[in-house]
């Protein structure tokens, strides 16, 4: 960004005093400026901009999705998901007007929904997200068929890795394996004191917050709130994250989103590390905010997030709707769908058996009527 902008108290250059004299020439010369800003703040354009991109779907649909992964032209598919996939168990995502959680915070007299998880406010005041944290608490649910389609496309070889925001951990429930799962915003699994960072489980702040109590660090003469490892706004994502994204996302032949509205940074922006010509397939109930063609697109050429409305995307497919009917669509597609509710139903069985974690829904709900 420095590069782009000129050391503060410059004369104008003779183009700018040329542009006050003759106004008619203002809207080429911000074009001008426009695309000497676009090779500036992306330098390897240039050249890719001059081959028309490669479209190797068939069609931009999910017909054209399923295609592409039956002729076996998908071999190392990263996913990516946030909160809509979890909805289908109970889950409250973060945006959805009304039911999202966001929406749903008026008794915790918050300076703004977003404090809940804002490491600043976390600090001074603990205690509305371990009110929010009993209800949410991960072994209460069960995956959906969303997560048993990651599992499917685990089980057939094609998963190359699943980046998620969720901290539910129902990706672990339905059968992935932890190598295979970027958990990019953390989850419940340990917990840190926010002093001595001494390590706690998810069995000891389960305990405590269960009975309404803030886990407190029991290390001698600490006593400081244990945070478990979730990451919070204002924190940095885990170094499996960073580490890697580049090259999973470098080697992806297929890119599959799942239930984000794809505004939170960094991980929205994962969407635009594929290849050019990797297809990128969007299964979600409305176009969210990052799969959107904006007017800085229309204006700057500069094209980041998804392309799925725009006239000339070329590889992106939203598959409109719940997620998980989009998945057995996709798996009837591709032959896969008994596969797919075998899988359900079983993991779900498994749940459901004395002692499971799923268990814990039916003990907390009587516990709560
Ligand atoms: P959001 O609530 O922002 O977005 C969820 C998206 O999923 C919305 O576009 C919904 O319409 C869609 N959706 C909900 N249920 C669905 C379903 N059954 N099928 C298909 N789509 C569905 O949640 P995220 O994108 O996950 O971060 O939010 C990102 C981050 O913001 C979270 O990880 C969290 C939050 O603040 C932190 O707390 C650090």
């Amino acid at each position: 960004m420095a590069e782009a902008s000129g050391p503060a108290g410059d004369k104008p250059s003779e183009a700018e005093s040329e542009s006050e004299s003759k106004p008619e020439l203002a809207s080429e010369q911000i074009g001008r400026m426009l695309e000497e800003m676009h090779l500036r703040l992306c330098p390897g354009l240039k050249e890719t901009e001059k081959e028309a991109p490669k479209q190797v779907l068939g069609t931009i649909d999910v017909q054209g999705l399923a295609k592409f992964i039956k002729e076996g032209k998908a071999k190392n598919i990263v996913t990516m998901a946030g909160a809509g996939i979890s909805t289908a168990a109970g889950i409250p995502d973060f945006r959805s007007p009304g039911t999202g959680l966001y929406d749903n915070l008026g008794e915790y007299n918050l300076p703004d929904p977003m404090a809940i998880f804002a490491i600043d406010f976390f600090q001074e005041e603990p205690a509305p997200f371990f009110k929010i944290s009993k209800a949410l608490l991960p072994d209460k649910f069960k995956p959906t068929y969303t997560h048993y389609m990651l599992r499917l496309l685990h089980d057939k070889g094609l998963l190359k890795r699943h980046y998620t925001q969720n901290i539910d951990m129902l990706e672990d429930k339905a059968g992935l394996p932890e190598e295979k799962v970027i958990y990019a915003h953390g989850n419940f699994k340990t917990g840190h004191c926010l002093a001595c960072r001494r390590q706690y489980d998810f069995e000891w702040m389960r305990e405590l917050v269960l009975a309404d109590k803030i886990p407190k660090c029991e290390q001698a003469n600490c006593g400081a709130t244990v945070k478990p490892d979730i990451v919070f706004f204002g924190e940095s994502l885990p170094a499996r994250f960073a580490n890697n994204v580049e090259p999973d996302f470098s080697s992806a032949d297929l890119l599959l989103i799942f239930g984000t509205s794809l505004v939170v940074m960094p991980f929205a922006a994962l969407v635009d590390k594929v290849k050019d010509e990797v297809p990128r397939a969007y299964f979600n109930r409305e176009l969210g905010e990052g799969a959107v063609s904006d007017w800085l697109a229309l204006l700057t050429g500069i094209k980041t997030g998804l392309q799925c409305n725009a006239e000339d995307n070329y590889r992106d497919v939203f598959v409109k709707g719940d997620c998980d009917a989009g998945c057995l669509k996709l798996a009837e597609l591709l032959g896969w769908k008994a596969e797919l509710e075998a899988l359900y139903k079983e993991g779900h069985a498994e749940e459901e058996k004395p002692g499971a974690s799923g268990d814990a829904q039916k003990t907390d709900a009587k516990s709560a009527s």
